[in-house]
């Protein structure tokens, strides 16, 4: 793959993609699950994530947590590349800095990430192997160079096979100046608008 690909920018062209992996049950409805308190937990390398969950969660309420792996990625984009595919390949799980003391109180979780090497950067799995989330409704944002959601909701669904997964948003870097907009849209078409 070509490094040079995946330009780290903040707010580069906004690119919305909705896919739908699994569509929710007949026995739940939209309405009980948002009447449950919500979490914005999300990793973010270079920003672009971090900006889409305080957006988000400005939405939501709720709580708003940065899952920070100890230690840290490199600062220096090639060595963060090499990091991660390392990561990757070892499926490891690196130790998160802080913890979530009362994950029951949340029902529904929006977890957003980066798309690193078309799926989840490794700090994701080890906050879902981390906590107990079935039953809980978890709903996907990712910020990518070009690749989408690649396979980062497969792999969700994989670590996380008692929970509900919705439609995700994937953004393109930033999201730039439609993000507001992107997000709203979003939050309306998975029943989470408040
Ligand atoms: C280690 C690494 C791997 C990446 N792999 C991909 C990829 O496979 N596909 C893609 O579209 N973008 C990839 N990117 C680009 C990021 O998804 C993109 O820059 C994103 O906006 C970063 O979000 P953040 O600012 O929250 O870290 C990668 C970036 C890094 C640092």
């Amino acid at each position: 793959m070509d490094r040079r690909k995946f330009l780290v920018t903040v707010g580069g062209m906004p690119s919305l993609g909705l896919s739908c992996l699994a569509a929710p049950t007949a026995a739940w409805s939209q309405a009980d699950s948002r009447r449950e308190r919500a979490l914005v937990a999300y990793f973010s390398w270079s920003g672009n994530t971090r900006g889409m969950a305080r957006q988000i969660h400005r939405k939501t309420g709720g709580d708003i947590f940065e899952i920070e792996p100890v230690p840290p990625y490199s600062r220096d984009y090639n060595t963060c590349l090499d990091e991660a595919l390392r990561d990757q390949r070892a499926q490891a799980r690196p130790a998160i800095r802080n913890r979530i003391e009362n994950i029951g109180q949340y029902g529904v979780v929006f977890l957003g990430y980066p798309n690193w090497w078309a799926t989840i950067p490794m700090p994701i799995a080890s906050f879902l192997e981390g906590y107990d989330f079935s039953g809980k409704t978890i709903v996907p944002f990712c910020s990518h160079g070009g690749g989408r959601l690649g396979q980062s909701v497969t792999d969700i669904a994989k670590l996380s096979p008692r929970s509900r997964i919705l439609e995700a948003l994937s953004v393109h870097y930033g999201g730039g100046s439609s993000l507001p907009g992107d997000i709203d849209a979003w939050l309306q078409k998975t029943g989470m608008s408040t």
